[in-house]
């Protein structure tokens, strides 16, 4: 079996869901209580896949990085996206705002990582009521960023699309040139 460890951020405002999604993703689970991301936290965890047409098992191990909202240190956090082969962007859409950001995060991680895989989580989408005009921003969102391979509406809480985009990314980062 060949193993093989990739560094992938979490990048978005703070407050938006970065390091729910990703407790949701490595340990199934998820609080309401909020304790903002101080610098970054790293953590890790291990995708089996079975490589196309071959029988050999590929075990991928992400390594996450869970980088703070908060603009206060903004300057530091090129250095904390260095090296990274994959990002999500991570929008809130109970705050507008944050999904305007989106577009400055993408902008920001590409001009470390060019050739970078990126998708989009537009999260707490079991807030919202309207699935379907956020089906349709999405779309519309995917369209204008070509850079961006996937969005998806998820939710850490209900663990909607979560194992999905992590998922998706994973197969971005393999995936033959
Ligand atoms: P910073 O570390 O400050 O940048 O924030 P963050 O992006 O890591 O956000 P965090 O995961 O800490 O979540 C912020 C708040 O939103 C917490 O109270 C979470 O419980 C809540 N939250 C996160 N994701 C969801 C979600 O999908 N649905 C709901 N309802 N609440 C969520
Ligand atoms: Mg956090």
């Amino acid at each position: 079996m060949s193993e093989i460890s990739k560094k992938v951020c979490l990048i978005g405002d703070f407050g938006v869901g970065k390091t729910s999604l990703i407790r949701r993703f490595v340990d199934r689970q998820f609080s309401d209580h909020y304790l903002s991301t101080v610098g970054v936290k790293i953590s890790r965890k291990v995708i089996e896949f079975k490589k196309q047409n071959q029988a050999e098992m590929l075990n991928l191990q992400l390594i996450i990085w869970d980088i703070e909202g908060s603009a206060k240190f903004k300057a530091i956090v090129p250095s904390y996206l260095k090296g990274a082969i994959g990002a999500i962007i991570v929008g809130d859409l109970t705050r507008q705002e944050t999904i305007n950001h989106l577009t400055d995060h993408i902008q920001l991680f590409l001009s470390i990582n060019s050739k970078a895989s990126i998708v989009v989580a537009f999260n707490k989408s079991d807030l919202i009521e309207s699935e379907q005009s956020n089906l349709l921003f999405q779309l519309n969102f995917l369209t204008r960023h070509k850079q961006v391979s996937a969005a998806y509406l998820t939710s850490a809480k209900t663990g909607k699309n979560v194992d999905r985009i992590f998922h998706t990314l994973a197969h971005q980062i393999i995936k033959p040139e």
